[in-house]
């Protein structure tokens, strides 16, 4: 046994034992003739004394330890004298007498302490990942993910379902992200695909008879990348047979009750509330609204209509043109004039706004503010009234189509109540978001496309309209269903299309032959003919829910090895040039250098 016990379970009860622990050196410290290490592994802390007048020759090794050195330390436990206990240490009130000591590794200077109260650069802790690694709050949501990990298969276990692996060099097929190719040797110029979702193997899975499937699954997706995005992230991947939506959403609500009972300690009421694709674009702007504070979208485009002001009347006057704003409470004094110059600044970036227009809302409740001359007092008022307008409000303004009211409102509204600390940071607001539009209109390839897959099942009472013009079929909705924490997307799913007559309507609608369907997802449109159950699922994002759950913002900081947002390992140097051999073998040659000239 290197050990008998670890660095953070040594407490007073022990005192009097004689323990040998094995860690790296968080710190070395020589007060003239009592040397004190602390040693730390990632169960914690122990304080370590090494003194000259005990052991003469120790006292000479213990003097040459470093910072990050591996050793192994063995000796008394004794209790601290008083006033020299650490209440910020589990281990804070004993210490250790030390009697011998091994140095296993001495390390180099360390680029940064993993103990340091400051945190390196990003850059820094993605290159000596293994250092960062050490640090405690790595440490805290590794352990988080493991716990959130086995809840999950616990849960899933105790329901009976199997977990089959799914294979990870596959077939590339359309699937919403670009596609991770992998070069065949064997097959010159043919490649496999990396799995942007286990979705195709599932299905079969389903039609083989396996009717509860859950996966702990790696998948990949050559997408841009932000805060919330990985080239390669995992899923809990689940998929049930004999059921419909509402029993897949059972089933995951009761998982997630578990989760925060498990990992979080909490209990929370089911169901959880449900909210439709429709009225969270109105009511937020965004398919995965934050619910933990208010700041609604409101529609002002018929007073809009009404007024001289040329940039709220043309854009409400244009067919699809939308006037929307929201309320910023109490926040006028908040906000200078440049403050709001530069929150203009940032939509025009981001999202393509053409402008925001704001009001201010005087003590005496009177909309003011540079635009405000261009109203009538009726229309300002007509607005107030919409807005709910109280003194000091601070008023925005979006116009334009339906998606760029959208995407600046829901951009500003979830700025500002970062920055006004609208919500509770340890709330955890979970939402079903239901009833998305099942198709959409392309209007550069001037044809419908699916919103989520073409094999997704309409909701049974849209059925009718897969036969109806235009704007019936641009109302279906689809039996898919998205499970959004905190604002964000950790997990979706659908009901998948079992019936051969269904499907054949959905291709037809968006313009490919069963042949055509046939060529780009083959063996599935083949395997769905050979006695498919009604069949659907759901994959939760883990990673994602790491992250909400260790209530960070951050997706890089719950996985161990993650990308940059140039999907780029900092640490390993991937992706990186291979050997022309190796590209030989492949047949394969890169116009890179070409492209250089
Ligand atoms: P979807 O594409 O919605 O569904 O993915 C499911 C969940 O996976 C997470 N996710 C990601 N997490 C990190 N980085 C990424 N690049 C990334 N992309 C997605 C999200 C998302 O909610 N096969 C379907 C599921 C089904 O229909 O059963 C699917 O993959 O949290």
């Amino acid at each position: 046994m290197f050990r008998t016990k670890t660095c953070g379970e040594l407490r007073r009860a022990n005192v009097g034992e004689t323990v040998t622990l094995c860690g790296w050196v968080d710190s070395a410290r020589d007060h003239s003739g009592v040397f004190f290490v602390n040693i730390r592994d990632r169960y914690g802390k122990t304080q370590t004394v090494f003194n000259v007048s005990e052991d003469a020759e120790l006292f000479e090794l213990v003097k040459t330890i470093h910072n990050e050195d591996v050793v192994q330390i063995t000796g008394e436990v004794l209790t601290r004298p008083d006033g020299l206990v650490n209440p910020d240490m589990a281990t804070g009130e004993i210490e250790i007498k030390a009697t011998k000591l091994v140095v296993y590794n001495r390390s180099k200077p360390v680029p940064f302490l993993p103990s340091a109260p400051e945190i390196p650069s990003e850059e820094m802790r993605l290159k000596y990942r293994y250092l960062d690694l050490r640090r405690p709050e790595m440490q805290r949501v590794l352990t988080l993910r493991h716990r959130i990990t086995k809840t999950l298969r616990d849960y899933f276990d105790e329901n009976d379902f199997l977990e089959v692996e799914t294979p990870v060099l596959g077939k590339s097929t359309p699937e919403g992200a670009r596609d991770y190719l992998v070069p065949s040797r064997i097959t010159q110029g043919a490649f496999y695909a990396l799995p942007q979702s286990p979705q195709l193997y599932k299905q079969l899975l389903m039609i083989a008879g396996y009717d509860r499937y859950v996966q702990v699954a790696r998948c990949f997706r050559d997408e841009d990348l932000r805060a919330d995005r990985q080239p390669e992230f995992t899923q809990l991947d689940v998929k049930m047979s004999f059921v419909d939506m509402e029993d897949i959403i059972d089933m995951i609500s009761k998982l997630v009750a578990r989760l925060m009972k498990d990992v979080k300690g909490k209990e929370i009421s089911l169901p959880i509330p449900r909210i439709t694709y429709d009225e969270a674009m109105e009511r937020f702007g965004h398919d995965a609204p934050d619910l933990r504070f208010g700041m609604e979208l409101k529609d002002v485009t018929e007073i809009a209509k009404t007024v001289d002001f040329k940039v709220f009347r043309s854009v409400a006057e244009t067919k699809g043109g939308r006037v929307r704003g929201i309320n910023v409470k109490n926040a006028a004094d908040k906000f200078s004039r440049k403050d709001i110059d530069n929150l203009t600044t940032w939509t025009a970036e981001q999202f393509g706004a053409r402008g925001i227009v704001w009001f201010k809302v005087d003590a005496e409740g009177k909309l003011t503010g540079s635009s405000a001359k261009n109203f009538s007092a009726e229309a300002l008022e007509a607005i107030g009234a919409k807005l709910e307008a109280e003194a000091n409000d601070l008023l925005l303004f979006s116009c334009g189509d339906f998606n760029l009211t959208c995407r600046v409102l829901n951009g500003l509204r979830r700025r500002l109540a970062a920055q006004l600390k609208l919500y509770d940071p340890d709330e955890m607001n979970f939402c079903w978001v239901v009833k998305f539009p099942m198709f959409d209109w392309d209007e550069e390839e001037n044809r419908w496309v699916a919103m989520h897959h073409p094999f997704t099942m309409p909701l049974v009472e849209d059925l009718p309209k897969l036969d109806g013009d235009a704007d019936a079929i641009r109302s279906i909705r689809a039996q898919a269903y998205d499970l959004v924490l905190n604002g964000f997307e950790a997990g979706g799913g659908t009901i998948r299309i079992h019936d051969g007559d269904v499907q054949n309507k959905v291709f037809g609608l968006l313009g490919m032959t069963r042949e055509q369907a046939k060529e780009q997802f083959g063996f599935l449109v083949d395997a769905l003919q050979f006695g498919a159950p009604p069949h659907g699922g759901l994959a939760l994002g883990l990673d994602r829910v790491v992250m909400l759950f260790a209530g960070i913002d951050n997706i890089r900081d719950c996985i161990a090895f993650p990308k940059t947002t140039k999907a780029s390992d900092l640490m390993t140097g991937a992706p990186a040039e291979v050997a022309p051999k190796q590209l030989a073998e492949l047949a394969i040659k890169t116009t890179v250098d070409e492209k250089k000239d």
